[in-house]
């Protein structure tokens, strides 16, 4: 199927109508070209270039690194192998936080060089000046609660977020916050799945989980540690498709071998 082809392509209004009919929505991250096709091809729903790309596409600790230039190159890249997928491009740590005016200016400069359809911000009421500012523009907006890595230097570790009592209200009230001003979709990231279901059941638009349990409208994971390419990672949350760090291992074993032993290239590989 060419690239442009005419498909049904999701919006962030087929999203809303899922949440409606009861139907679940399928979102994987994705920051190069080549694996956006594939995913795009399986009928994802939800692409998004998540700043999670500081970590697997760049080897970076936290996702604090990575700058709007480098996101802006992942998500062009992606946005040129998607046919149907609606693309969310993360806005990275220090482009959108305290000053809207520098939000908006971000987000704009993510719809103009980069093609995607949405962006996605950390946090809640403290960014609603932010996320308000973009909206202006009709920039579409997904919010982000819960374990938001972009404050794990606030955090100080990576383990379940709102288990307690003040932390859950907060975050009930960030997530009706955001529907307010205008976000499409909000992801909940490593939280108590009772309380992820309580959100997706009092606030109207899509829920999408990572770690969340099953009771939201979708779940997203990390294409890289789904397909088990990462062998560094395995939180509880995780459910792995495939082992392909070990299946590409060992074909580049074999590659090796088979160039070291001048098996390769043969006479029907050669010109
Ligand atoms: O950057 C990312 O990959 C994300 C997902 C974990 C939701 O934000």
């Amino acid at each position: 199927m060419s690239v442009h082809s005419n498909v049904k392509k999701v919006t962030t209004h087929v999203l809303q109508e899922m949440k409606n009919a009861g139907e679940k929505i399928t979102m994987l991250t994705g920051y190069d070209y080549t694996m956006a096709r594939i995913i795009d091809t399986a009928g994802i729903d939800v692409i998004l270039v998540g700043d999670s790309a500081s970590n697997v596409m760049a080897g970076h600790e936290t996702t604090l690194p990575i700058t709007l230039d480098q996101m802006i190159y992942h998500a062009s890249s992606v946005v040129r192998g998607v046919n149907r997928a609606l693309v969310v491009v993360d806005m990275p740590f220090g482009s959108y936080q305290g000053n809207s005016k520098e939000a908006l200016s971000s987000a704009i400069r993510i719809m103009k060089e980069s093609g995607g359809h949405a962006v996605k911000l950390e946090g809640g009421q403290e960014i609603i000046e932010s996320i308000s500012r973009i909206l202006t523009a009709g920039i579409p907006v997904m919010g982000h609660l819960g374990l938001t890595p972009q404050s794990i230097y606030k955090f100080g570790t990576y383990v379940v977020r709102a288990k307690e009592q003040d932390e859950a209200q907060r975050l009930i009230e960030d997530a009706k916050a955001l529907e307010e001003a205008g976000c499409f979709a909000i992801v909940l990231e490593k939280i108590p799945a009772d309380l992820a279901a309580r959100v997706a059941k009092e606030v109207s638009i899509p829920i999408i989980g990572i770690g969340a349990g099953s009771g939201v409208d979708g779940q997203v994971l990390v294409v890289h540690d789904m397909l088990g390419i990462n062998n560094e990672f395995s939180p509880r949350f995780l459910r792995k498709y495939h082992n392909l760090f070990q299946e590409m291992l060992s074909s580049f074993h074999r590659y090796i071998e088979d160039v070291r032993s001048g098996d390769f290239p043969n006479d029907e590989e050669s010109y």
